[in-house]
């Protein structure tokens, strides 16, 4: 995923208000922290997006499965920390007071078996009263499935289309997206990337939450239509 577009990823996302995010996820850390420290950490990081507006307040990190993405972020800020690693095992041994996982990384982790260990290895990431954020993915019944989507962007130096097809197969919804990327003085490129998330329903993942020693609740007005936000604060 992402592989040999980490290098686009900025441009293909150009339409997403991360700065409009991180303060309404700033607002949502002052009512919720408990804990007396500055340190952040953002998993599914990806590029650093959300960590550019972090980076001014708290100490931060950032973790993210593809190391691409971490290359592309480690060029791009040098008080942040980036690591490669897979939020259900990672093992940083240091605890925040905030740990975040935005735009819905955590559906990369597909089933609620992985759910469950991603919920425990982010509360033993965690200092007493610090507070996790997460923004899903859809669940069964607020997801399109069956529907195309199309996303371009059109730069005077690189000219992106993003065509996608939807399918549920079980608790799994699957997006087959085709990139077409053209460039000055090159040929035009054509990457597909297979996307698999869990559409996790919010009751059970309220429940995998606790079991993690969490104190939680889903908020329905999150960051982006439809996806809310879960906000748990480690016991
Ligand atoms: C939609 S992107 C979101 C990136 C970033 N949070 C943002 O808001 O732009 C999802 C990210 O999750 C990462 N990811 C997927 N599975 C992961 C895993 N098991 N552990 C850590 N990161 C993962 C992907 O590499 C990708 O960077």
């Amino acid at each position: 995923m992402y592989k040999e577009l980490a290098k686009y990823y900025d441009l293909i996302y150009h339409w997403k208000d991360y700065e409009a995010e991180a303060n309404a996820v700033k607002e949502l850390i002052e009512k919720y922290n408990r804990s007396d420290g500055k340190d952040l950490l953002d998993v599914g990081c990806g590029t650093g997006a959300h960590l550019k507006y972090f980076r001014k307040d708290f100490s931060c990190m950032g973790i993210d499965i593809n190391n691409e993405m971490v290359e592309v972020a480690k060029g791009k800020f040098n008080n942040v920390v980036f690591k490669q690693g897979d939020m259900i095992d990672f093992n940083l041994e240091k605890v925040f007071d905030v740990v975040l996982c935005l735009f819905s990384s955590i559906g990369y982790v597909k089933t609620y078996s992985n759910l469950e260990k991603t919920f425990l290895n982010f509360a033993n990431h965690l200092k007493k009263g610090g507070v996790l954020i997460v923004e899903p993915w859809f669940t069964k019944s607020t997801f399109w499935a069956g529907k195309p989507g199309m996303t371009t962007y059109d730069g005077d130096d690189v000219k992106i289309a993003r065509l996608n097809t939807t399918k549920v197969q079980g608790d799994l919804s699957i997006m087959e997206m085709h990139y077409l990327i053209a460039e000055w003085e090159e040929n035009i490129k054509h990457f597909v990337d297979i996307h698999e998330l869990g559409l996790f329903e919010t009751d059970k993942t309220l429940e995998l939450m606790a079991k993690a020693s969490l104190i939680s609740e889903f908020l329905r007005d999150g960051l982006m239509k439809d996806r809310g936000l879960f906000i748990g604060v480690k016991m």
